[in-house]
């Protein structure tokens, strides 16, 4: 190629991009900036390094201006004192090293055309900075190092700082989070309904939080190991359902949402893949459970997994349907969407939340699906049917 051809490119580039960029979706792409919550002090919530924990809010209009999206950010757990001293290092850790603008898509977008239900509420984004869910309520300090696990405190002192800017009378409520903020969703559900007026309508939305109670391939409790150390470290068990831990034998399953779901009182929404990747490289198939490294490949491409690989993935979507059937069942106040995608969070996406080529179970896209549940335009359980007949996919690989 010489410098002519190159520069047309570069002209026909400068030209198009606009449109290029449209037709991603990715024009109007709306940054919202961070607030620290500087009152959280007085509660003693601070993120691991001692750092302030922080939300971003974009306030909502017209019919919306009285409701309230409240999204938990997700990114893992740390159960020991190593990983949590590097996560207090790291955005997942402390707030002084977070973007401090962050993009708002997908379900927090503000474009009736990308979020037609939400676009117009009072949207927050709670960053995560605990590395326990949301739950947790300890503190390390051994002469040299010192962490804190205040997750519940950051709860708390963020509820508290946004019911005065307009929480307190909300009319509609919706409390959601994608992966470990799914999971934080579950925990804190009922906790957030108590907070808001009694006549408000409040539900919950958990995206990729439904991590299974199941072992690994090589039939050991990895995740449940995983979560009891977890759970020991920071002080979670005091702050999990108690309802639910004055059932179970024992108490620290309730961190599972198999576990706590029957106990929550606030109608629910869980969307989660029957084969979430998450779940699949750390719960199901954990480096540990594989030493020889058969599953590389199976797990970076799913076309590249053999017929036994394929069997047990189809266990695992199983095993998470049985632990759904109940609450399939059992009420109609409820929602579901497990398809059947290679992915892991689809709500804070605009691919996959809602655009031309979304996901789709029975037609309808994920963002259609939550909407008609939360304003009980209709019936809302859709379970995919399992892999591969599901062309609409956006599989990770
Ligand atoms: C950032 O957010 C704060 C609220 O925390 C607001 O007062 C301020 O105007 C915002 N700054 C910009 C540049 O938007
Ligand atoms: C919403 O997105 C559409 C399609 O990209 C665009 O035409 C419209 O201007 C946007 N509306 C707002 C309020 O940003
Ligand atoms: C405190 O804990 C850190 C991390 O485990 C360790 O590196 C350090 O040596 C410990 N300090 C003391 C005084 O035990
Ligand atoms: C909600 O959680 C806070 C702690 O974050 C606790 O003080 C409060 O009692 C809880 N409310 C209910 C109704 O459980
Ligand atoms: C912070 O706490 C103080 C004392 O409890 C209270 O007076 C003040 O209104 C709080 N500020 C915010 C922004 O919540
Ligand atoms: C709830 O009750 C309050 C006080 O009576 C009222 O102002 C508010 O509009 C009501 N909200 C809803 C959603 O009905
Ligand atoms: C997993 O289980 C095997 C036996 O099934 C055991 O030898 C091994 O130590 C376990 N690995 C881990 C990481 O727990
Ligand atoms: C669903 O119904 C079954 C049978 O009636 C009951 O045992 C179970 O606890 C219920 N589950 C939930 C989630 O309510
Ligand atoms: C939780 O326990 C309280 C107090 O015992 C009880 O009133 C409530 O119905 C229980 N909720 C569920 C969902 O079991
Ligand atoms: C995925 O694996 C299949 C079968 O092994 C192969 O044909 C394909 O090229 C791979 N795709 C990518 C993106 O690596
Ligand atoms: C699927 O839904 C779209 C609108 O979202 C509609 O245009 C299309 O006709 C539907 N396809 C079928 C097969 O029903
Ligand atoms: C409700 O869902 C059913 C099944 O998906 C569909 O046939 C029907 O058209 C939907 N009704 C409305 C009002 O959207």
């Amino acid at each position: 190629m010489n410098m002519n051809s190159i520069s047309v490119l570069k002209l026909v580039l400068f030209i198009f991009w606009p449109w290029l960029v449209n037709s991603k979706g990715e024009q109007n792409r709306l940054l919202v900036n961070m607030t620290l919550v500087q009152n959280a002090t007085a509660l003693g919530a601070y993120c691991l390094d001692g750092s302030l924990p922080a939300y971003h809010l974009h306030r909502g209009f017209g019919a919306g201006v009285d409701n309230w999206l409240l999204q938990f950010e997700g990114g893992g757990w740390c159960n020991d004192i190593k990983s949590c001293l590097d996560r207090s290092k790291s955005n997942h850790g402390s707030t002084r090293y977070m973007n401090k603008w962050e993009v708002f898509s997908g379900i927090l977008s503000n474009n009736a055309s990308f979020n037609p239900d939400f676009y117009n509420w009072n949207r927050v984004k709670i960053r995560y900075c605990d590395g326990a869910s949301f739950s947790g309520d300890a503190k390390f300090y051994n002469g040299t190092s010192l962490l804190y696990f205040r997750g519940q405190r950051i709860w708390q002192a963020i509820i508290l700082d946004l019911l005065p800017k307009g929480l307190g009378h909300a009319k509609k409520a919706m409390l959601s989070g994608c992966s470990a903020g799914g999971l934080a969703t579950f925990l804190h559900c009922d906790n957030f309904t108590s907070y808001l007026p009694n006549n408000a309508s409040v539900k919950c939305l958990s995206d990729a939080g439904f991590f299974l109670d199941e072992r690994d391939i090589a039939l050991n409790h990895t995740m449940r190991s995983f979560y009891e150390g977890l759970i020991t470290l920071q002080g979670v068990e005091p702050n999990l359902n108690l309802n639910c831990t004055s059932t179970l034998y024992y108490p620290h399953l309730c961190f599972f949402p198999q576990y706590a779901l029957p106990f929550i009182e606030t109608p629910f929404f869980i969307l989660n893949s029957a084969y979430d990747v998450y779940q699949f490289h750390h719960i199901l198939v954990p480096p540990s459970s594989d030493p020889r490294r058969h599953w590389d490949h199976c797990k970076l491409n799913v076309t590249a997994c053999d017929t036994s690989q394929l069997n047990i993935l189809q266990g695992f979507r199983i095993d998470m349907l049985t632990a759904l059937r109940d609450f399939y069942q059992n009420s109609t106040r409820d929602g579901m969407y497990i398809n059947s995608c290679f992915t892991h969070c689809q709500s804070e996406t605009q691919d996959t939340w809602f655009a031309a080529g979304s996901p789709r179970i029975h037609n309808k896209t994920i963002a259609e699906t939550v909407g008609d549940w939360y304003f009980s335009r209709n019936i809302s359980k859709e379970i995919d049917c399992a892999y591969p007949c599901d062309t609409t996919c956006h599989h990770m690989i």
